[in-house]
């Protein structure tokens, strides 16, 4: 039988290298797209990316969102029966300080897309990486698909332009276009600048004497965090469905980011005690000799100028339609990013 092609736009970034492991599992042709960076970076790839690429199931090539034509000529000549879009400048902190790229990629990046498909009259299926930060300050709780969006970064506002091109297509031209609207998930690969790796890679390092401080801003945000493992299988299953559609993935749980160092903490055996309100919240260690040491504070470089409070999804349609539900809790997620930066600490 011949093997179903898919082409994934973001393939080196944490659920682009999932996806590709889960899609060459179920036996696809695997293609990702990756941009020109100074330093080729496909560390996430590395398993599948060793052997020669003729006689490989995994390929890639060289693409940009902002560059229409790489988009329409690596989708020609691959004709794909599935294109993932996963590739956006995906930090929602540095969206306000760089707004028109994080327009140009996440936005109008998937336009392009869209428009390659519907030029070359392709009959492929197209997923979108929709977000919950679309919802923003919250109407509703917990959000569902029919939630109105309430964006408040412009990482949110490009992400809802994105979510609307897609429904756009799928009606204009009978595209087989759908959304995910994606919770927070996690891994040991996700980027070392989201809260989640940043706060299991620097109290490893302090448990070993490695650093001495960790720097943190919104502490009482609550976030929906489930395992990118888990969520990549959603997104497949969203473009395995009879029709396309929207569909919420989430764990349907909620934390703190204070919470979130507890339970790190609580592995990691780390005795903290919690100091103080806002910003100027601590925690501190106390050594033997009953000395304090402080080695959680706030800093003002990393609080938003507007941030999202509070996420918490109801994922109850995917639970129906795709007989989807996520099978890692909090706690063993933590522990796989715990025993992987210790892996990564005794490699040096
Ligand atoms: P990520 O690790 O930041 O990966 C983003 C990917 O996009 C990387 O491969 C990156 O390439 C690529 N990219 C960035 N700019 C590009 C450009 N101009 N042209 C082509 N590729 C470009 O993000 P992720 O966590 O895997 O998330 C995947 C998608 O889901 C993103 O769209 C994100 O916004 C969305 N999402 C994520 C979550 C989450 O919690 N993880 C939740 C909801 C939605 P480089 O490796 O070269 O940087
Ligand atoms: N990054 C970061 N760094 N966030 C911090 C820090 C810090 O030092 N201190 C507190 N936070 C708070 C943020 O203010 C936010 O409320 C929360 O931790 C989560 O921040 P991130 O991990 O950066 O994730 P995010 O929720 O902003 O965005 C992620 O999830 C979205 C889905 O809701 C990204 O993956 C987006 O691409 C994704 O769409």
């Amino acid at each position: 039988m011949k093997k179903k092609v898919a082409l994934i736009f973001g393939v080196t970034g944490q659920d682009g290298s999932y996806l590709s492991k889960f899609l060459l599992k179920k036996n696809y042709l695997v293609f990702g797209v990756k941009r020109r960076n100074s330093s080729v970076v496909t560390s996430r790839l590395d398993e599948i990316y060793l052997e020669p690429h003729e006689a490989s199931n995994f390929k890639m090539y060289y693409g940009d969102l902002s560059d229409y034509s790489s988009i329409y000529e690596i989708i020609k000549k691959i004709n794909p029966h599935e294109i993932y879009n996963l590739a956006a400048q995906s930090h929602v902190a540095i969206s306000f300080q760089i707004p028109n790229y994080t327009m140009d990629i996440n936005a109008l990046g998937a336009t392009r897309i869209l428009e390659a498909i519907k030029n070359l009259k392709l009959k492929c299926k197209f997923y979108q990486a929709g977000s919950s930060e679309m919802f923003g300050d919250v109407l509703e709780v917990p959000q569902n698909e029919k939630t109105p969006f309430n964006p408040v970064s412009p990482y949110a506002v490009s992400k809802v332009s994105a979510h609307w091109t897609t429904i756009c297509y799928r009606e204009a031209y009978k595209i087989f276009a759908s959304n995910g609207i994606l919770f927070n998930h996690e891994s040991p690969l996700r980027g070392e600048n989201f809260v989640t790796r940043k706060i299991v890679r620097a109290l490893v390092r302090i448990k070993r004497n490695k650093q001495k401080k960790l720097y943190l801003g919104n502490l009482y945000a609550k976030r929906d965090w489930g395992h990118a493992q888990d969520y990549v299988e959603a997104q497949w299953l969203i473009l395995q469905a009879k029709k396309p559609g929207d569909y919420v993935i989430s764990t349907g749980k909620q934390y703190s980011i204070k919470q979130f160092v507890n339970i790190v903490c609580k592995q990691l055996k780390i005795n903290i005690t919690w100091k103080g309100k806002g910003i100027k919240t601590v925690a501190y260690l106390k050594n033997n000799n009953g000395k304090k040491r402080i080695i959680i504070s706030c800093d003002k470089r990393y609080f938003r100028p507007h941030d999202v409070n509070s996420l918490i999804g109801d994922c109850n349609k995917a639970r129906k339609e795709l007989k989807w539900k996520p099978k890692i809790s909090l706690n063993m997620m933590i522990k796989e990013m715990i025993d992987f930066e210790i892996k990564n600490l005794n490699k040096i």
